[in-house]
């Protein structure tokens, strides 16, 4: 009797261990539509998806939109004529995704949303987003923007009442841009200094180099004496902003103050030579989280709707000490 319990025993542990290793076993195939390469930022998380993807052992066919929805549409629907296990990506803008997710619902493959947010009218239609908290970010922004004008003391450079700001916004539409815009106004709405601050211009750069730095152009065209603050939603952003405060005949982070978000290497190489002021850290390293909730998702386990990532705030008076440790 005791043998066949004990035998019982341990054919039903090969079974819980069978279903457990059928995941890990079986080479997992996993579509992955990424934005392009619009940043610094965007290339880390890129390089960090495939080394992640080699890392798990995971079959990744990665795909590049060149900045295109509509080609993240199509990449999504050949994912699903490929009957891949799980389809990954990162949506560039919040709406436009309720048919082709239908399509992939239907085909009973999931959907796992990495980095940016979508508006979708059934949640159903994804299983879970893992990445950053843009909303968070845009508070942090405002409030190391605030600590840092009454600490250092900072008047209008015009002689009037009110700290100009200029925002350069990202991606029309992404949700990096309204969480960070919302973000942001939100922490200086209910600031008690919320007074003492104007917004001067906002406009869209894109969340690239370049925009960023014609955008910063026309704003000094109009407005060079009486900027105070930037802050640009991504480091390449501010990196481009540089140039032109520079080409205007302004000192950059001394006349306008600076602050952008993600924590590139590129603005803590331009905090160390003293021409930016601070960055809040948007991690692009999510691979690994990435595949670890897709191979829960595909054992049946249950994840989290969604899962921030770890995220600092860096002014320019740490930026030498914390350099060497960046990853990206
Ligand atoms: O969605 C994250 C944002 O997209 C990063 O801030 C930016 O650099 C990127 O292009």
């Amino acid at each position: 009797m005791k043998l066949v319990k004990g035998l019982l025993a341990l054919s039903i542990g090969a079974v819980i261990a069978a279903q457990s290793m059928s995941v890990q076993a079986k080479e997992l195939t996993i579509g992955f539509s990424q934005i392009g390469a619009e940043s610094e930022w965007r290339t880390a998380n890129t390089n960090d998806v495939k080394a992640a993807a080699k890392k798990h052992g995971v079959n990744l066919k990665f795909s590049d939109a060149q900045q295109k929805q509509e080609n993240q549409i199509k990449a999504i629907r050949t994912f699903i004529a490929q009957k891949v296990d799980l389809i990954g990506f990162v949506p560039i803008v919040a709406t436009g995704w309720d048919n082709i997710l239908r399509e992939a619902k239907r085909a009973k493959i999931p959907v796992l949303i990495m980095d940016r947010d979508l508006t979708v009218s059934d949640p159903s239609l994804y299983v879970a987003k893992i990445g950053t908290d843009s909303y968070t970010e845009g508070r942090k922004v405002f409030d190391w923007l605030d600590g840092y004008i009454h600490e250092k003391n900072i008047k209008p450079r015009n002689g009037g009442d009110k700290i100009n700001i200029v925002i350069l916004e990202g991606t029309v539409g992404a949700s990096a841009t309204t969480g960070r815009g919302n973000g942001f106004n939100d922490a200086l709405k209910e600031s008690p200094n919320k007074d003492m601050y104007n917004i001067l211009a906002s406009q869209t750069g894109d969340f690239t180099r370049q925009k960023g730095q014609e955008v910063m152009e026309s704003f000094l065209k109009s407005n060079r004496n009486d900027i105070d603050v930037l802050f640009a939603m991504n480091d390449d952003m501010a990196l481009g902003a540089i140039q032109a405060i520079e080409a205007a005949g302004l000192v950059p982070a001394k006349d306008i103050v600076i602050v952008s978000v993600d924590g590139v290497k590129g603005i803590f190489q331009a905090m160390i030579e003293g021409k930016s002021n601070a960055t809040v850290e948007c991690n692009p390293l999510q691979g690994d989280l990435f595949f670890e909730t897709a191979k829960k998702i595909l054992n049946g386990e249950a994840v989290p709707k969604s899962v921030f990532v770890e995220e600092g705030v860096y002014p320019a008076e740490v930026a030498k000490d914390v350099f060497p440790s960046r990853k990206y």
